[in-house]
């Protein structure tokens, strides 16, 4: 007889007596992450066809294009949640302000952070793209979080994770107790365990970065990118270079495989592209969670002191020694 599958539902109650985060309603709220997964990908699967590709013509909160992906992805979410019972508040990437759950309808005590299409340049010639989800706990229960309320530091998320539509769609998260991968079984509809306590290699082979910024790079960061390209044996050098547009799915193939990624500041925009408590706070707790860091150049990206909601942060993430090499060389001790 065949093995029996872990599903996710299966797999998160089993785990449940030993996860702080793991209680029913936590279940509940993954499962309905689960859910955006499948809708999302069951859209991009006839994303050609089925006239979702392009843009909206507004422009989000960030100064950003809107895809028309970006907006159904962002409305999936929403719907999914908003009358779920799992969670008091949500923040998007594509929302200026967050959504409380109005007095008449269930709430449950979780706050979700989200970017719900990561890589939206991808969405128009079939490349990987994927969402980010950062889940905090809301302790009153007497009134509504307020906006200042969401806005926390990474080493207070709960859980994290990212769901990955590459040519599987995937659901990978943290509750602080290690990173579990789960694959969409397309036929059975089900999210099944495919990578139990992932743990990401040391060191790696490959950077990503979007060197078309390079000029407007530190002198630090240049440094350490022109490093990778020096060719040593002994230090496995030259790396590889291998960046796809989507963050979700640069993460992923270096939590599996190591190296490192950067979204470093420039001269014009010193805190980057990437959004804190969206992007850069939830990924750097599954990539902390797996073995790796996550930094700003500078400091660790979860213990960074967060302002405003959509606020942005320089990203260097990966295998534990290539950050701290690439600290090394932005901090000018290299
Ligand atoms: P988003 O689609 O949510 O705005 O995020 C895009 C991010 C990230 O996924 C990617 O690594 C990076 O921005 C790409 O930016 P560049 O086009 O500047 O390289
Ligand atoms: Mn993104
Ligand atoms: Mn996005």
């Amino acid at each position: 007889m065949r093995e029996f599958p872990l599903t996710l539902n299966r797999f998160i109650t089993q785990n449940q007596a030993s996860h702080q985060a793991a209680t029913e309603e936590f279940s509940g709220l993954l499962t309905q992450i689960g859910l955006v997964g499948k809708l999302i990908s069951e859209d991009l699967r006839r994303a050609g066809l089925i006239n979702i590709l392009g843009t909206t013509g507004d422009t989000n909160v960030q100064g950003e294009t809107v895809k028309k992906l970006d907006a159904i992805a962002n409305d999936d979410f929403v719907k999914v949640f908003q009358h779920s019972g799992y969670v008091c508040a949500l923040a998007s990437e594509e929302m200026e302000k967050p959504i409380s759950m109005p007095g008449n309808w269930p709430q449950g005590k979780y706050m979700l952070l989200f970017d719900p299409l990561d890589g939206s340049s991808n969405t128009d010639n079939n490349m990987p793209l994927g969402a980010i989800f950062s889940v905090l706990k809301y302790d009153r229960a007497d009134r509504l979080p307020t906006e200042g309320e969401m806005i926390r530091r990474g080493t207070e998320q709960v859980a994290a994770g990212y769901l990955l539509y590459g040519s599987s769609t995937m659901l990978v998260y943290t509750v602080g107790q290690g990173v579990y991968g789960f694959t969409l079984e397309p036929g059975i509809g089900e999210y099944l365990l495919s990578h139990a306590q992932v743990r990401i290699p040391d060191k790696g082979k490959v950077y990503a970065a979007n060197e078309g910024n390079y000029n407007k790079w530190s002198e630090g960061t240049r440094k350490y990118v022109d490093s990778l390209k020096v060719s040593d044996k002994a230090t496995g050098r030259p790396y590889s270079a291998r960046y796809s547009g989507c963050l979700v799915a640069d993460v992923h193939r270096l939590l599996l495989g190591g190296g490192i990624y950067l979204y470093p500041g420039e001269t014009d925009k010193p805190e980057g592209k990437l959004r804190l408590l969206y992007e850069a706070n939830p990924l750097a707790f599954v990539v902390e969670q797996a073995g790796g860091k996550a930094s700003t150049g500078t400091s660790r990206i979860m213990e960074v002191e967060p302002k405003k909601l959509h606020q942005r942060v320089p990203l260097i993430i990966g295998s534990r020694s290539d950050v701290e090499q690439a600290e090394a060389y932005i901090q000018g001790n290299a």
